[in-house]
């Protein structure tokens, strides 16, 4: 076991040591504490495809910073799953995890700060949005399958945005594809370079260790024999120590030689500003369920990930070490305790000190707010928060105020960009299945898009007019339908439409009523009453942007 009592960053605490130091209540931040907790903050998502291996890498990220002691056997670990990282009734019941949930932990002095994005056949906005809040990215692929499809989705996203990506190969205890192979398939896939920063180690077929590039040791691992459910134990010897040699299997021993070789000369080489800028991803090998790679990868992860850096806004880039708390909503939840009627704004912290029962600017209102009963989650615990600062996400009760993208603090000019809308890509008329629940329903379905479960268009902009609901997934349907019946007991009944492709339309109004009568295209309304076209087909709405120059199409809300 190789962890030292040190910590990794500089002005980190020692591991599970609390944080020395104080600041001024509810005041601006002491500014040598604000530049060390910000310097020992990581605030990263997971993008993986389903079946990756997310779930079980969560849980050992879990166990090594000590937030769990023994990570679940097969079984015990479905139930662990829905203990630690689901809130719904439906996940449970699906074994799914539809919601995004932000955990929190500790490891060598670092706080991390793991914001859990859903990973089942369908996801959502709050995938996308869940992106934004993070500083890094952990790509998690399969070795035997590389690059998925949902990988890749998310991974674009990351690239528009520039997210510094850390690739995980995961499964390596059983038989994969060729490391190498794998990296050229990542590179011409996502046209990003790769930078291989463990290898790993084979002995036959099996899978005995990972050389750590960075520090040229080799990690060695010792089988536990309880499939993973502690750390694993593993000797470290460095590349050119000659005991290494009589330490291996000469096989082994010469497969790595001639593999260390072939990097050192035909790889990229390391390049940290082209990792911060995203176009470097640094590459590492492991195996979640064994947990064989998964300590050397943490512990480079924390060298190498940015801590939170400076925000854009309307008044230029927002620095974390800014003394007076800024921040923006990038989620809101409701409903996620059924014996209170509540609705939780997921803040992330931008800047300075987050103090609790702090009053702040809201922005968008531009009224004063005083921010209570601030949460942080350790998924289903919520544990009430004195202090957040840059990079942490807490969780605000709210009574209906706060909205997606809404800024915090500031002087009322400051505004954060960045929270993407995106166009749903499947629609369905909604129609509560009681018609004596109207009420319940409508109730039910502006809060839920206003949390940003979907989104909601009309078809007249007269009241009691016919919903339609717009979904970036198939499964947000199902969470509605779900979610209207649970908690607002208003059954719903949702009838798919073939009608799609929504284009938000702008121009002279003769032009807009001309265009929106054309065939195979359906005029519905926003929320907000803006006139947004769906087409009956890609080919329709094809000939609509070539022909149509009177008026223009945009693919979100303008
Ligand atoms: P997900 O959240 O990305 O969907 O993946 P999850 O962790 O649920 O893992 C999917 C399957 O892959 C699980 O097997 C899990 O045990 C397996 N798996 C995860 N990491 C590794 C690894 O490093 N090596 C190997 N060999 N398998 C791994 P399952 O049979 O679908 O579920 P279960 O019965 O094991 O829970």
């Amino acid at each position: 076991m190789t962890a030292p009592a040190e910590p990794l960053v500089p002005g980190g605490a020692p591991e599970g040591g609390a944080p020395e130091g104080g600041a001024p209540a509810g005041g601006a931040a002491d500014p040598a504490r604000l530049v060390r907790e910000v310097a020992r903050r990581r605030t990263f998502a997971i993008i993986s495809h389903p079946d990756a291996g997310k779930t079980t890498l969560t849980e050992k990220l879990l166990l090594y910073g000590g937030a769990i002691h023994l990570a679940g056997s097969v079984k015990a670990r479905r139930a662990t799953r829905h203990a630690t990282s689901d809130w719904m009734k439906l996940e449970q019941e699906r074994g799914i995890s539809v919601t995004s949930s932000v955990l929190q932990f500790e490891y060598l002095g670092c706080q991390l700060n793991l914001l859990d994005t859903p990973g089942h056949e369908d996801f959502s906005e709050d995938t996308y949005r869940t992106l934004v809040a993070a500083d890094s990215a952990i790509m998690l692929l399969d070795n035997r399958k590389g690059v998925e499809e949902r990988t890749r989705q998310l991974f674009d996203v990351c690239k528009r945005r520039r997210t510094p990506i850390f690739t995980l190969v995961n499964k390596c205890d059983r038989h994969g594809e060729d490391p190498l192979k794998l990296l050229q398939d990542v590179e011409a896939d996502l046209g990003i370079d790769c930078y291989a920063a463990t290898w790993p180690v084979f002995d036959a077929d099996v899978f005995v260790g990972v050389y750590d590039r960075l520090t040229r040791e080799v990690h060695l691992f010792e089988r536990s024999g309880d499939r993973g459910a502690t750390r694993a134990g593993d000797t470290v010897v460095a590349i050119d120590d000659p005991a290494l040699a009589g330490a291996m299997a000469p096989g082994a021993f010469d497969r790595l030689m001639a593999d260390v070789e072939l990097l050192d000369a035909a790889g990229h080489a390391y390049e940290h500003a082209r990792v911060i800028d995203g176009t470097l991803t640094p590459v590492f090998f492991g195996s979640a369920l064994t947990n064989f790679g998964i300590e050397p990868f943490l512990r480079e992860f924390l060298q190498l990930a940015p801590p939170p850096g400076p925000r854009e806004a309307s008044t230029g880039p927002v620095a974390p070490t800014r003394p007076d708390f800024t921040g923006f909503v990038f989620k809101i939840q409701a409903n996620m305790d059924p014996k209170h009627r509540d609705r939780v704004a997921f803040v992330r912290v931008v800047s300075g000190r987050f103090a609790g029962g702090l009053t702040v600017l809201h922005q968008r209102t531009g009224k004063p707010m005083r921010l209570a009963a601030p949460q942080q989650f350790m998924a289903r615990d919520r544990v009430a928060v004195e202090e957040a600062w840059p990079g942490d996400v807490v969780g605000i009760m709210d009574r209906g105020t706060l909205r997606i993208g809404d800024t915090l603090g500031g002087d009322g000019t400051l505004e954060f960009q960045g929270i993407p809308r995106f166009a749903p890509e499947h629609f369905a008329r909604a129609m509560p299945a009681d018609p004596m629940k109207r009420k319940q329903f409508d109730l039910g379905l502006r809060q839920l898009t206003e949390e940003g479960a979907a989104q909601v268009f009309y078809t007249d902009t007269a009241a009691g007019s016919q919903p339609i609901v717009g979904a970036v997934g198939q499964l947000q349907f199902d969470v509605m339908a779900f979610r209207l019946e649970h908690e607002y007991a208003a059954p719903c009944r949702f009838e798919k439409m073939t009608h799609r492709w929504p284009r938000w339309v702008t121009g002279p109004k003769a032009e807009v009523e001309r265009v929106c009568a054309g065939t195979g295209r359906l005029r519905v309304y926003d929320h907000k009453g803006a006139v947004v076209l769906l087409f009956q087909d890609s080919w329709a709405l094809r000939r609509a942007l070539q022909h149509e120059t009177a008026v223009t199409f945009h693919e979100t809300a303008p």
